[in-house]
């Protein structure tokens, strides 16, 4: 397992505004490295500046990664100053990968639909894009859809309710549905700020 100075090299010559990810990082150190050595095809929906993009790479060694945003923010993004370049931060943080690396630019419920389409599959998710109830179910349904047996299927936010989606259940709400949808079909690893399921089918 990784130790936090081995981490903190990971991040040390790249440049981010913002952080809302590295209280993760001592949980998923924990709850995936029975997988570090076999997880090979992550699928992340948001990825903003490149910061959990970048800790997988760094502690899957053998995976590639398929990041699909917008980077135009979600709803909770549109006062960053910082908005314009997070694309310019992204590119610049992930070059060193190369071609571990596949970005799109796009709505994820396209992007997810076209990898289907291309055949694409993945052996671990990881759900940050819209906070919005309804584009949280359907990027869990489409990214479902994508993962292979014994996959991992991870969101941000959980826990967290925003003042802009509270009125629509935010992410909270949608975890909830598609769990109780898919309850004979996963196996539930973790819940707290975030939830990880196993794709058992
Ligand atoms: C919370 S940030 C992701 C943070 C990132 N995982 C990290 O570790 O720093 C959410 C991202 O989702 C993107 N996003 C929001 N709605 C989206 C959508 N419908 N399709 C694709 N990307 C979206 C935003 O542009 C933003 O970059």
């Amino acid at each position: 397992m990784p130790d936090p100075t081995e981490i903190d090299r990971w991040f040390a010559d790249k440049d981010f505004t913002s952080d809302w990810t590295s209280r993760a990082f001592p949980d998923w150190c924990r709850i995936f490295e029975s997988r570090r050595e076999r997880t090979e095809r992550i699928l992340e929906i948001g990825s903003w500046q490149g910061r959990s993009a970048i800790f997988f790479l760094e502690f899957f060694r053998h995976a590639s990664i398929t990041c699909i945003d917008t980077f135009e923010g979600g709803t909770e993004h549109q006062g960053d100053p910082h908005l314009a370049s997070i694309e310019q931060r992204f590119d610049r943080n992930l070059a060193p990968y190369g071609s571990r690396v596949t970005k799109i630019r796009s709505e994820s419920i396209v992007a997810l639909h076209a990898l289907e389409k291309a055949g694409q599959s993945f052996d671990f998710a990881y759900i940050d894009g819209s906070h919005r109830r309804d584009d949280v179910i359907i990027d869990s349904l489409l990214t479902w859809r994508l993962a292979t047996k014994g996959a991992i299927i991870v969101w941000d936010d959980y826990a967290r309710i925003q003042p802009d989606t509270v009125s629509d259940g935010s992410v909270n709400m949608a975890v909830k549905v598609f769990t109780t949808l898919y309850a004979d079909s996963i196996k539930i690893i973790d819940i707290g700020y975030q939830v990880v399921v196993e794709k058992r089918v």
